[in-house]
Order: structure tokens, then C-alpha cells, then sequence
């Protein structure tokens, strides 16, 4: 799971570890993924850490190959790590490739990571990606997909989160041939979380309240539901142009594109 050394991430870390799983603590900072580590550990759990910026898609190619040497047919994929609309929203930030940050983390590196954990899901037999999305939805522009005119870190983060429901509707059918189911979780409204307190938004909702609704969305996904979304706990209609198939195309297209480059450096082994 991506983004577990805090906020939903780290509680959702505990979670799946109670209920059993060997949770792969994915963070970007050495001691705080050790210490998620240790409490899962001490906690009776089994938890290995994983490091990785997300915000280079040389470092994300590096994470998928490691967890497929080590972890050959992992169940379950949580696409969680994310950056919020900033301290201030007009600065527009560039992940360690150049791109657009939230547009980078938030999408592109679900993106390059599921792919590259494509064959080892597929190995587990029935295994699921779940992309924590949001309600917060708006549509690329894809004659600026870098968002490089009048910059809103707001905007930033709904449109990377609409890329995201639209990855999900995209690959569900594709990935359905190698059993996995992929579904996409707004968790809750405003949690008590770095991303909230630091964009100065008084929380609405605890991690609590955003895990009880992931486990539901990995809960449906063993059912067998894929190309869902959730709102919490509810199935639920994704921004509509998510699931044109007009709007996938060329979101697809573009994304190839910009990622490129993660796709050359896993060719490499790199
Ligand atoms: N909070 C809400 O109300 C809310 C609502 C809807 C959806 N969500 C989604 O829920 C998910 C979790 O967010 P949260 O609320 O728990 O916020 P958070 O506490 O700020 O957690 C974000 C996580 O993403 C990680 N991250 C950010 N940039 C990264 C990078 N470049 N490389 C690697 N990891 C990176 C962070 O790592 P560090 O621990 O190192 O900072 C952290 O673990 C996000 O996808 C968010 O969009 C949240």
C-alpha cells in the first residue's frame, strides 16, 4: 500500500494487517516507514517497508520491480499516497520529472505502479487494485494536461483525481482478463489528515471513517465488483466524462506519453 507512514494510509496499514495481511509498507522516508513497520510488527502483524518517491517515476519502476521479485503474486494493490491542494494554492509545484505534482502523484504513479504489478496481480489469482480517488472530480484539459495557465492547486487535485476514476473505468474490463477486479474509493469527507490540516480545512471526518469505507470497497472488491466507484460506503456515479470513452482515449494517450520514460527504466531493470 502506498502512503502508509500517515493519515488514512497508516490506519488502513493497521487494518489490513489485523485482518491478516502481509502488508507492504510503501513510505518515502526511511524511519517513519521502519516505525509503521515496528507497530504492525509488534501488533502480531507481518509488514516489510518499501521506499520510493512518487513523484519519480525512475523510483516508482524501482518499487514495482522490487515488490514483483520479492512479493511474486501480491492480492491486493492500494493506491493511496496523495498530495492535497497545498499550503498555498497558487503555487504551482513539479514532481522530480517536471510534471504538474499533484497531476504526477496522484495519477501518474497509480498508473505506472499498477502496471507495473500487472503480472504478479494477475499471479495471485483474484487480487484487486483499489485507487483512493475522491469526490473532488474535474476534467483534464488535455491541451494543458501539464496546467501550466491560471494554476489552482484545488483544481490540480480534483482534475488528478478525475485521471484517476478514468484509469480506473479504463483498465477494469482489460485487467478483468487476468482476474483483477479494479475499483476506485472516495473514503470520506475532510479527514483529520496532514493534506486537510495543511490546506487550513477544520476536519470533518476521522481515518476511521475513510478506512471503514476502503475495507468496503476491498470487501465488494473479493465479491467480485470492478470498474466501481464508492462514495464512502455507497456505490456511486463517478464525474460522467470519467467514463467516456472518448475522454479515456486521449487521457490514455497522453499518459503514455509522459510516462515513457518509467516504462524504459523498468524495461532496464533500473
Ligand atoms: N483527507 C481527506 O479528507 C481525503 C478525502 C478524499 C480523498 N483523500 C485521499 O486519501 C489519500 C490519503 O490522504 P490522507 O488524507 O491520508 O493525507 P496524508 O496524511 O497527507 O497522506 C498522504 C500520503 O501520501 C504520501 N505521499 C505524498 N507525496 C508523496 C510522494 N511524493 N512520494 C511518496 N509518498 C507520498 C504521504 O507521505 P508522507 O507520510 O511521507 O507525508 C502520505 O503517506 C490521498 O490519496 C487523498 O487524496 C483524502
Amino acid at each position: 500500500m502506498t502512503g502508509a507512514t500517515s493519515g488514512l494510509g497508516r490506519n488502513l496499514a493497521r487494518a489490513l494487517a489485523g485482518r491478516g495481511w502481509t502488508v507492504l509498507v510503501h513510505g518515502r522516508d526511511e524511519s517513519r516507514c521502519a516505525a509503521v513497520v515496528e507497530e504492525l510488527r509488534a501488533a502480531g502483524g507481518t509488514a516489510y517497508p518499501y521506499l520510493a518517491d512518487l513523484s519519480s517515476l525512475r523510483e516508482i519502476a524501482g518499487l514495482g520491480a522490487r515488490v514483483t521479485a520479492e512479493h511474486p503474486s501480491p492480492g491486493l494493490l492500494v493506491n493511496n499516497a496523495g498530495v492535497g491542494a497545498g499550503r498555498d494554492a497558487r503555487r504551482r509545484e513539479v514532481s522530480r520529472d517536471g510534471y504538474e505534482l499533484r497531476f504526477a502523484v496522484n495519477y501518474l504513479a497509480p498508473v505506472v505502479l499498477t502496471h507495473a504489478l500487472r503480472a504478479p496481480l494477475r499471479a495471485a489469482g483474484s487480487a484487486q487494485v483499489l485507487n483512493i480517488g475522491s469526490i473532488g472530480q474535474s476534467p483534464v484539459d488535455p491541451d494543458d494536461i501539464q496546467f501550466t495557465r491560471h494554476y489552482d492547486g484545488t483544481e490540480a487535485y480534483t482534475r488528478s483525481k478525475f485521471a484517476l476514476a478514468a484509469f480506473t473505468f479504463t483498465i477494469a474490463e482489460e485487467y478483468a482478463a487476468d482476474g483483477i477486479r479494479v475499483n476506485c474509493v472516495h473514503p470520506a469527507n475532510y479527514m483529520d489528515t496532514a493534506m486537510v490540516t495543511e490546506a487550513g480545512v477544520r476536519p470533518w471526518s476521522s481515518v476511521e471513517d475513510g478506512t471503514k469505507a476502503v475495507l468496503h470497497a476491498i470487501d465488494e472488491g473479493a465479491r467480485g465488483a470492478s470498474g466501481h466507484y464508492y462514495n464512502e460506503s455507497r456505490r456511486a456515479e463517478a464525474h460522467r466524462l470519467a467514463y467516456a470513452a472518448g475522454t479515456q482515449r486521449r487521457l490514455t494517450s497522453l499518459t503514455d506519453q509522459l510516462i515513457a520514460p518509467a516504462r524504459d527504466a523498468g524495461a532496464s531493470g533500473s
